[in-house]
């Protein structure tokens, strides 16, 4: 059987360079490309048709040609150079509405994930850490997979169920969510669904080993000779806990927290908050950039904890200390625990580099470039939380 290079492509992700980590990801070359148009559901019903023949002159005398419906059924791939893409669009606003409806009872408001379901936003510039979190946003190479992805087999449970229009509304959601719009009245469409390439697109490609590696295949001598006698193990795996809330640094902490409350709340009360000023430009360009935040965390009426603690009431309260927020990391707790209060200064320096202010901090989030992004979403921040 035949696969269509690009559909495949679009289908097995191969990535490297950063990302070396990931060790052992592979992905196959089919073995026979052509240049047809049909993508993988075209060769899989010309599969048919050609059976269908041999069945006509006799030899097996089974199945019958495959009907135009039934051909158009399975051929719904999208290519990442946008063929296959129906006529249709649809806003971030109502995509909002959508997600909220249909998607965020398992991936969060904002993409950030409810327990362990799959994460669709943010992770950006995690990707060469010990712990990279590959999102639509920080991972996938093309909006194509996104939309063929969520018309295929989203809402889990309930797939094919969306209208053309709505995965539009959504594929251009998640393209907020990450970041990569900025506006909610921007309209994805079939017209201009190549305007917004995903930025990790360059980290792949074909795989090329078949050429790349065949002197190495080739060599008559592959080292059986002058083996080692003996093997060793010469180094272990950095991060054994593997497993969410089982304490160290994975995300667990729990029994940490309670030992030190008492003496961190007592702390944080007699910390004095400040009555500042707010400049309402600050504040709204602080609203931007919280969006960086938003895969995480919540903040402002009816905020809730999600993947990161809420944001209400942050200022002069002690690190890792905001009610019922069940998975902050030993590292937080301790460094509340050790005398760390939120105000603008501490929160400054842990947005610019949270992993080294907090070292061992579980927030994956590599730090805000800009000092003036940084005055802004404290800003934003000290509007919202509820001073
Ligand atoms: C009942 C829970 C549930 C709902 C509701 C749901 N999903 Fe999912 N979603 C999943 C699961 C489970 C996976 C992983 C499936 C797999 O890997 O086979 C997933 C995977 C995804 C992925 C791929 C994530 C990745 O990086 O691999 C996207 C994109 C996605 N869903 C979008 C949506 C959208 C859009 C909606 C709403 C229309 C939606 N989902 C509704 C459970 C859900
Ligand atoms: C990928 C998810 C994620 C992103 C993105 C993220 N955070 Fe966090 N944040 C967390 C988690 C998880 C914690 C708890 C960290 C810990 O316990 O070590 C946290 C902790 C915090 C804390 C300490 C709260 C407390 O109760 O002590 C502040 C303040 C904070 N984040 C602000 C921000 C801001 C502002 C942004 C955006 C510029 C941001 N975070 C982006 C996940 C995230």
């Amino acid at each position: 059987m035949k696969l269509h290079s690009d559909a495949w492509r679009n289908i097995s992700f191969m990535m490297i360079g950063a990302t070396a980590v990931f060790g052992g990801f592979a992905a196959l070359t089919p073995s026979d490309r052509d240049d047809g148009d049909h993508g993988i559901a075209g060769h899989l019903a010309s599969a048919f048709v050609s059976q269908a023949h041999a069945g006509e002159t006799g030899e097996l005398g089974l199945g019958r040609e495959a009907l135009p419906e039934e051909i158009a059924a399975w051929d719904i791939d999208i290519r990442p150079d946008g063929a296959g893409l129906p006529e249709g669009a649809g806003t971030v606003a109502d995509g909002e509405a959508v997600f909220a409806e249909k998607c965020a009872s398992c991936h969060g408001d904002f993409g950030e994930a409810v327990g362990r379901w799959p994460v669709l936003a943010g992770g950006f510039e995690t990707l060469n850490s010990e712990d990279p979190v590959k999102t639509v946003g920080s991972y996938w190479p093309y909006l194509s997979t996104v939309w063929d992805y969520v018309h295929r087999a989203m809402p889990f449970g309930d797939a094919q169920s969306l209208t053309d229009d709505e995965v539009y509304a959504i594929t251009a959601y998640l393209l907020y969510v990450n970041d990569l719009v900025d506006d909610e009245e921007f309209e994805l469409s079939n017209a201009n669904f190549l305007e917004t390439p995903l930025p990790n697109e360059a980290n792949f490609f074909l795989d090329d080993r078949l050429e790349t590696e065949k002197a190495f295949w080739n060599r008559a001598d592959i080292c059986m000779q002058n083996c080692k006698e003996s093997v060793e193990i010469t180094s272990k795996a950095r991060v054994l806990q593997v497993t969410p809330g089982d304490g160290a640094g994975g995300g667990g902490g729990e029994e940490a927290a309670t030992g030190a409350e008492a003496e961190v709340q007592e702390a944080s009360a007699q910390v004095e908050t400040a009555v500042v000023e707010l400049d309402p430009e600050q504040v709204k360009a602080g609203k931007k950039v919280f969006r960086k935040c938003k895969a995480c965390h919540q903040v402002g009426d009816g905020a809730k904890h999600r993947t990161g603690p809420m944001l209400n009431g942050v200022f002069g309260r002690s690190a890792g200390t905001a009610d019922g927020f069940k998975k902050y990391s030993d590292a937080m707790t301790t460094a509340g625990a050790d005398g760390l209060v939120w105000d603008d200064a501490t929160m400054s320096e842990f947005l610019a580099k949270p992993k080294k202010y907090v070292d061992g901090t579980s927030m994956a989030f590599a730090g805000l470039k800009k000092e003036a992004d940084i005055a802004a979403v404290i800003a934003y921040l000290r509007s919202e939380s509820g001073e």
